[in-house]
């Protein structure tokens, strides 16, 4: 353990993720969809970015100029080698809160965010980032903050305060974080399946520790082994965000934006019933059982009226993030399963695509489907936002300002797909915002890229490059072995992408 780290794991580092809540143009739909009025987009700051990939994808992709700062320097310096990679103009820093508190340069900012930070820190650190809201948040800018909560995870407190203390009693300083992590899952597996009362009493608790071999050992790490981990009840973190005089506007998480599909219709009831908002939303927490939550709260809330809200909105463009024929049309939610309304979803589905997959405004997909009500528009696009396939993007000037700066992003994140699989986003400049390409299409991208042409050109030049590396394609569960195996697996996909996937990458601007 380092001094500088306050009890956070440094030893390993944490996984390069992507974070979509993060991205100013989804915090703006997500208020616009609360009925609250958005903040200026001029500057935005990310406090604790991990490898900085978000904060990369955003300073290449959203019309802000981003500062981002997170006190371990290895990742720092990850995060500012792809920032100059792909001469990207954000302000990354290797500050911890109170150094960034101690700055006298930074600015005004319209968006501060922190994803997974909460929870992991000490009440100091808690303290810090209230205070950088307090002294640095814009009027009407919005904190966007990530923790893990109760009643969701109240059973599985045990569990890490188990294997945390095995790491501190039983492991040797000498062993590393990985081999602790590993002994002490061991340990409570072992204890589990010797019938222990308290995995017999929470089943559920037994199934987290199941799925815990298959997560990446980075997160696990930073999730369960830090010094600190509090989980917050709702009502408490509203406590701690009003000293700096901050409201909770509403969820980031779009799903839970829709009680539809999270409650049952007494359940709805109930909550409606509710006359204080902090006590609604802790039902809403309870119903769902929920264990994390992402939420927006705003220094100065403006309620907009229903008409300065539907014209918001039906000036906001949508971009579909996945081929239309790949949407399942039965969604598995805390009510149990849903069947999508194939009349409503189809079409909305194909309007999205249509014409190569150009974003489009509420207002320009009403248009498109004259057969649907406006209203059964905007129910259905908000869950398909709420599901992950559609993305609320930026105005055409905003995504015009960015779009050389996401090319060059985009380059040096294909550049890497050579050497990592770690990167497995790429930035829309159509979006301000970054969307899922996994490393075997970034290959393919990079070899287009390069000037090779057909989809069998692309195949082949991403076989030379994983050649020379232990990396293989997999098929039907299968690590496809030989070359012939994997240049004609390669071929097959490069294809598909061709077909599918490429005209909607282009739609959003990314090839
Ligand atoms: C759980 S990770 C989350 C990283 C990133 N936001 C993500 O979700 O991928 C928490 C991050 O906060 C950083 N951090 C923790 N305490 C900090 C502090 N006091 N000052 C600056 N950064 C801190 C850690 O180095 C780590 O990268």
């Amino acid at each position: 353990m380092t001094s500088w780290s306050d009890g956070y794991v440094t030893e390993i580092g944490y996984t390069h993720g992507y974070y979509r809540e993060l991205a100013p143009s989804l915090q703006r739909f997500a208020l616009l969809s609360a009925g609250f009025a958005p903040p200026r987009q001029q500057n935005y700051l990310e406090l604790g970015f991990g490898q900085g990939l978000s904060a990369c994808i955003h300073a290449a992709a959203a019309p802000c100029r981003v500062w981002a700062t997170d006190f371990n320097p290895t990742q720092a310096f990850n995060a500012q080698d792809l920032m100059d990679e792909a001469g990207l103009d954000g302000t990354l820093l290797d500050d911890s809160f109170a150094e960034l508190l101690a700055r006298g340069d930074l600015p005004e900012f319209d968006h501060i965010g922190a994803h997974g930070i909460w929870t992991w820190v000490s009440d100091e650190s808690r303290h810090q980032i209230v205070d950088i809201f307090d002294r640095h948040l814009s009027i009407g800018g919005i904190a966007y903050l990530s923790y893990n909560t109760l009643p969701g995870w109240g059973s599985s407190m045990p569990l890490r305060h188990l294997m945390c203390l095995h790491a501190d009693l039983a492991g040797a300083p000498a062993q590393g974080i990985p081999r602790k992590v590993e002994e002490a899952i061991a340990y409570a597996n072992r204890l589990s399946s010797l019938g222990a009362g308290y995995f017999t009493t929470h089943p559920e608790v037994r199934e987290r520790l199941e799925r815990m071999p298959a997560l990446e050992r980075n997160y696990v790490a930073h999730e369960y082994f830090n010094r600190n981990w509090e989980p917050m009840h709702f009502a408490d973190f509203a406590n701690w965000l009003a000293t700096a005089r901050l409201d909770y506007a509403t969820s980031a998480h779009i799903f839970d934006h829709a009680d539809e599909v999270n409650l049952s219709p007494d359940a709805q009831a109930m909550v409606r019933e509710t006359g204080h908002e902090i006590l609604r939303e802790t039902l809403r927490d309870y119903f769902v059982n929920r264990y994390f939550r992402r939420d927006i709260f705003q220094r100065g809330r403006r309620r907009l009226s229903a008409l300065e809200q539907n014209s918001l909105l039906q000036a906001t463009r949508f971009g579909l993030q996945i081929p239309p024929a790949d949407v399942s049309m039965t969604i598995t939610c805390a009510v149990g399963e849903v069947g999508l309304q194939e009349t409503i979803y189809r079409p909305l589905l194909q309007a999205l695509a249509a014409d190569g997959y150009k974003v489009k405004t509420l207002l320009e997909l009403r248009g498109l489907l004259p057969q649907l009500q406006p209203v059964q528009v905007w129910q259905a696009l908000r869950i398909l936002v709420g599901l992950g396939h559609v993305f609320p993007g930026q105005d055409a000037a905003a995504a015009e300002q960015v779009r050389d700066r996401c090319k060059r992003l985009n380059r040096a994140l294909c550049r890497r797909a050579r050497f990592s699989p770690d990167f497995v986003f790429l930035a829309s400049p159509e979006l301000g915002a970054g969307i899922a390409v996994p490393r075997i299409e970034q290959l393919f991208l990079g070899a287009r890229d390069d000037g090779h042409k057909t989809p069998d050109d692309w195949a082949q030049a991403a076989w030379s490059v994983m050649l020379g590396q232990a990396f293989r394609v997999r098929k039907d569960d299968r690590t496809l072995e030989t070359p012939e195996e994997n240049v004609a697996e390669l071929k097959r996909l490069a294809g598909e992408f061709a077909e599918k996937r490429l005209p909607m990458l282009q739609g959003l601007g990314i090839a």
